[in-house]
């Protein structure tokens, strides 16, 4: 018997290189589906991306996000078993978090626990990394759970750094390892998964 579809989605704030590279993944998959893209941000470059590649999108605004009877229906209506935090800045509600336990992975562009937590995303991440002096950076994928950057490690993939490395360089050399990494390790955890 054939595999049954799984239905992911994407949440994303910003450009969505990361999203891209994961709905290009998996475009010719017979068994996974990037199904829908959300973002909290009606200017978000991810909502392009979606667009492009005629995926549906929705746009949250901070009610409706934490609405449990107004956000689940919407996953359910596409079908979702599996959520993809790429770059999504807000913090994911427990009922949230319960209703995708272990089926909601989120990337973070340093080697957690360092450089982690509220307001560490984006720059903020690599200027602090580069304050730090640090020898090394990289990339964590972790299972979401109800705090910032805390849930289940996944995997994580170290990048040298050199001392002439700026935040700007730090961050080039992470999105780089992101890229390469993040759709593998997400097709990983969905043949994993228990479609029970
Ligand atoms: C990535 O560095 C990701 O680790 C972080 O936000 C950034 C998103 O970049 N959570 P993009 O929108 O995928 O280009």
């Amino acid at each position: 018997m054939s595999k049954p579809t799984i239905h992911l989605a994407i949440f994303a704030s910003g450009t969505g290189s990361n999203a891209r590279k994961i709905i290009e993944h998996f475009q010719d998959s017979p068994t996974v589906k990037v199904a829908l893209v959300l973002s909290n941000n009606p200017d978000a470059g991810v909502l392009g991306i979606a667009e492009e590649c005629h995926i549906p999108t929705h746009i949250v605004n901070r009610a409706s996000f934490r609405q449990p009877e107004l956000l689940l229906p919407v996953l359910e209506s596409y079908s979702i078993d599996f959520i993809v935090l790429a770059g999504f800045l807000w913090l994911i509600p427990p009922f949230l978090v319960k209703a995708y336990r272990q089926r909601m992975v989120n990337i973070h562009p340093s080697l957690l626990p360092a450089h982690g937590g509220k307001g560490m995303y984006g720059m903020h991440v690599h200027e602090a990394v580069f304050k730090a002096k640090e020898t090394e950076s990289g990339i964590t994928i972790h299972w979401v759970d109800d705090h910032y950057d805390e849930g289940q490690i996944i995997f994580q993939h170290k990048v040298a750094l050199e001392p002439g490395d700026n935040p700007q360089a730090i961050a080039r050399k992470v999105l780089e390892v992101e890229h390469a990494y993040f759709p593998k390790i997400v097709e990983q955890c969905l043949s994993d998964l228990d479609q029970d």
